[in-house]
């Protein structure tokens, strides 16, 4: 397995090189095959203390990431703000803190508001505690462990044995939606545009979809902004589609839901602009019949959403690993 591996925090995947995102992939395959087996645990993390700290609420990324360290054998805390001194004043410092000094070796971080992981890891530097500190997403900045399972998806659906970054040469890939809200989103930016030969087309309304995205990627000039849906998914290997992130919408940035599923919902009739074999992805939870028909999005020949599901333990099991294998 490869060793380069120079993170001690995944914050962004600003900073992540080709290696890592392979690094990343071949570990995830390996735990993909533990997943397999009868019996699916390894010792590999026993006797650290992984705590998922979720200020915001979160279905599949908090359970994945419990079960992902329970697989490796770490012992999980869980904290829930509603029950915890964060309703008596508590800061959110001092409660990383708090699990700090329970002996936490890695965290696993949610927050509504962006840079809330980065100033944590910055904490536990300043102390000189050897913590991790994972961004599970944080508010619109960035999700990378969503980022790396859908890249392990598209990978995987490209190679099973050896999923890798140069198999997304000469694919287009598509991302459709509420792309200004979303932290999922700007981290597939970077790790879409970091493989060679690919091509990123991002489609929105331009309420959703801001010209200041053009400069986000890398520079090998292989990020495209479209307006309209079909010149975005004409051809493509691969359509993210995002939800609409009702939520963080302060201002009425779009007419109607069902306007918006007749311009960029993604449906059975639409796919037929793609590549034939062309597959659709969603990171959830999804408006069913907004941003993809109802029907799509639960048939296997084109939709990935389970697969990504499935993926996203085997990637979370290899971030831990690579985090925590430091220090073992
Ligand atoms: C995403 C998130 O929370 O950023 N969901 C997820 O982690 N699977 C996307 C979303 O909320 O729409």
């Amino acid at each position: 397995m490869a060793t380069s591996w120079n993170h001690r925090h995944i914050i962004s995947l600003a900073d992540f090189t080709p290696e890592d995102y392979d690094t990343v992939l071949q570990t995830a395959a390996s735990f993909g095959e533990v997943l397999s087996r009868r019996v699916k645990k390894v010792p590999t993390l026993q006797g650290q203390v992984v705590a998922n700290l979720f200020f915001e609420p979160s279905t599949r990324t908090r359970s994945s990431f419990e079960l992902a360290a329970k697989r490796l054998s770490a012992d999980t805390l869980n904290f829930t703000p509603s029950s915890s001194s964060l309703s008596k004043g508590e800061t959110i410092l001092d409660t990383a803190k708090t699990y700090l000094a329970m002996g936490t070796d890695l965290m696993v971080i949610r927050h509504s508001g962006a840079g809330v992981p980065q100033a944590i890891a910055t904490e536990m530097d300043r102390l000189g505690a050897k913590v991790g500190v994972l961004n599970a997403g944080d508010g619109q900045h960035e999700h990378p462990s969503q980022a790396l399972l859908d890249l392990f998806t598209i990978c995987s659906v490209l190679d099973p044995e050896r999923p890798r970054l140069e198999l997304l040469a000469g694919k287009k890939i598509a991302i459709v939606g509420d792309i200004l809200h979303s932290r999922v989103a700007r981290s597939n930016i970077w790790s879409l545009t970091a493989a060679v030969g690919a091509r990123l087309h991002l489609a929105g309304p331009p309420t959703l979809l801001p010209q200041l995205f053009e400069g986000m990627g890398g520079s090998r000039g292989n990020l495209f902004l479209h307006w309209h849906l079909e010149p975005a998914i004409e051809n493509a290997d691969f359509v993210m589609t995002l939800r609409l992130q009702k939520e963080r919408m302060t201002n009425h940035l779009l007419p109607s839901w069902r306007e918006y599923h007749q311009l960029f919902g993604i449906t059975r009739e639409r796919l037929k602009l793609c590549k034939p074999g062309v597959k659709v992805l969603h990171p959830g939870p999804v408006n069913r019949g907004v941003e993809i028909s109802s029907d799509l999005m639960d048939d296997p020949n084109f939709s990935l959403i389970s697969q990504q599901v499935t993926s996203g333990v085997a990637v979370r099991m290899a971030l831990l690993y690579l985090m925590g294998g430091g220090k073992t």
